[in-house]
């Protein structure tokens, strides 16, 4: 017997031709971007231990990815910086320094690839500061949010200076937008694009990157990072920052609050990122070296599910393997 059915969509999935012909989305190399962090005073990239893998690498190593990056399509490189911990201060000067590391990987970056790719700088003091928090104290240790809105200023000043063609103001300071448009633009730097990381979320999935980063916090950044509990929230720190002059926005964690995403997403004028973060990177290789999930599967379809929910860019540690992985899965 058979049913009398209007609708059959299964009908869509009958061949592989078919489920191409109907798929709704796919994943482009060119909307991936690739964080990597680069230590100074150090000769060999070294393994990060909670997130297999990925490395913190050295001035030479870093040109070299940053090449393989340009070559395979990627739409851009992120970089992270971690300064030995004799350059840490209470105030992240090594972030600002032209000497800084960050700063000369940036320009060491930028000479290597050109424009072949998009070169881009977290803008923010965390891995600079000797307490490890995103912003300098005031004298009672809590932060001082527009005084740490001043340094970013400068920070991306020199990080545009360097080279960067995007900077990525990632420390949740209110204000932090507008005041890097105006500084960037006041030091004749109006092409230099902003990518805020507008609806980031006080994430225990940022833990493996407290590690590659030799992050010295102690406590945690709730006064200032979002609350994973807020979903509306997440909508009004992106229009906030459409209106302060960001050219992308982003949310973060990503696979976690594809709610967030796919909200702020509905509503942004700009092209929306999210940042699969190292939490998310790093359970997924646990449990692939265990044997309990297929590794390239898996990552193939978390980075379909970050797009389907609506995202632009993704940032993510997968991003040079990732094209073959999703190839291999439609
Ligand atoms: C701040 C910054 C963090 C990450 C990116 N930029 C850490 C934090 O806010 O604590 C996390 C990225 C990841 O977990 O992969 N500079």
């Amino acid at each position: 017997m058979s049913l009398n059915l209007t609708n059959r969509p299964r009908r869509a999935r009958t061949s592989a031709a078919m489920r191409r012909l109907t798929r709704e989305i796919e994943v482009r190399p060119s909307q991936l971007i690739l964080p990597v962090f680069v230590r100074d005073g150090s000769d060999a990239p070294a393994p990060i231990d909670s997130m297999p893998g990925v490395s913190q690498h050295t001035l030479d190593s870093l040109a070299a990815l940053a090449s393989d990056v340009a070559s395979a399509g990627l739409g851009g490189i992120m970089l992270f910086g971690v300064p030995t911990e004799d350059d840490k201060d209470a105030t992240g000067s090594a972030g600002l320094a032209e000497d800084g590391i960050l700063n000369r990987a940036l320009a060491r970056v930028r000479s290597e690839v050109g424009d072949a790719t998009v070169v881009m700088a977290d803008t923010c003091l965390d891995e600079f500061t000797d307490h490890g928090h995103c912003g300098v104290l005031t004298s009672e240790g809590r932060i001082d949010n527009d005084a740490s809105v001043a340094r970013y200023v400068e920070m991306a000043i020199a990080q545009a200076a360097a080279g960067a063609h995007v900077v990525g103001p990632s420390g949740m300071m209110d204000g932090q937008v507008g005041a890097i448009r105006a500084g960037l633009d006041r030091a004749g730097y109006d092409d230099v694009a902003i990518l805020a990381y507008s609806a980031k979320y006080a994430s225990a999935f940022f833990g493996p990157f407290r590690d590659a980063v030799g992050s010295s916090l102690e406590g945690d950044r709730r006064t200032y990072q979002q609350d994973p509990a807020n979903r509306r929230e997440g909508a009004y720190e992106a229009a906030l920052d459409i209106a302060e002059g960001a050219d992308a926005v982003m949310v973060k964690p990503a696979g976690y609050y594809l709610d967030v995403l796919a909200d702020v997403a509905a509503d942004s004028p700009v092209p929306v990122a999210a940042y699969q973060v190292s939490g998310e990177y790093a359970m997924v290789e646990a449990a692939a070296r265990n044997g309990w999930i297929e590794r390239e599967r898996v990552i193939a379809e978390s980075l379909t599910s970050i797009v389907r929910a609506g995202a632009d860019l993704v940032l993510s540690y997968w991003a040079l393997e990732a094209p073959a992985h999703l190839a291999a899965s439609y």
